[in-house]
């Protein structure tokens, strides 16, 4: 049902130009480690930035594309396809507990997908790599997230 109706939305939104502009596709992938370890089980939001204000301070924001959880060996590979009428600038989120201690919530990763990586279509023809990233150092401006704290006890890291 839900599909069905998906579908549909899509269907209306390429065909009518309901939503005008062109379809805009984006790989990202990368291995994760805490501590020289893989990070697995951690949620990856692939996102898309619709305000120009690089800073808004509110990651809810933003068009929500696709996300992977990282596999066994901390490694992920997520894609996605957005209808913008400039050109897309996507983004990933790595929800992590590495070096977090006990809070229940979450730290946020944040890492910015060129605009030389993303391609027109529904295919993405490239794969922008962040290569292996280690989590445990903090990065400036770190934000922190509870969304995926049902998340937190079945990851590792
Ligand atoms: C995009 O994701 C799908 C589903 O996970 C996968 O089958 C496909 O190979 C990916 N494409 C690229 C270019 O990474
Ligand atoms: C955790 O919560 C998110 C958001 O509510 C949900 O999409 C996801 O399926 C949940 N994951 C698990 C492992 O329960």
């Amino acid at each position: 049902m839900r599909f069905v109706f998906l579908l549909i939305a899509i269907t209306i939104t390429t065909s009518d130009g309901g939503k005008i502009g062109r379809l805009q596709s984006v790989a990202v992938s990368g291995q994760l480690k805490c501590d020289g370890k893989p990070a697995v089980g951690l949620r990856v939001d692939l996102m898309e930035s619709d305000n120009n204000l690089e800073e808004s301070g509110i990651i809810d924001d933003d068009d929500f594309m696709n996300y992977v959880i990282s596999d066994d060996s901390g490694s992920f590979s997520v894609n996605g396809s957005e209808i913008e009428i400039s050109g897309i600038e996507p983004y990933v989120n790595i929800f992590h507990k590495c070096d977090d201690g006990m809070s229940p919530c979450q730290r946020v990763l944040r890492i910015n997908v060129p605009k030389s990586a993303t391609v027109w279509g529904d295919t993405p023809t490239e794969v922008f790599s962040i290569g292996t990233f280690e989590l445990s150092g903090k990065v400036l401006g770190e934000r922190r997230s509870c969304a995926y704290r049902n998340l937190t006890a079945t990851s590792s890291a």
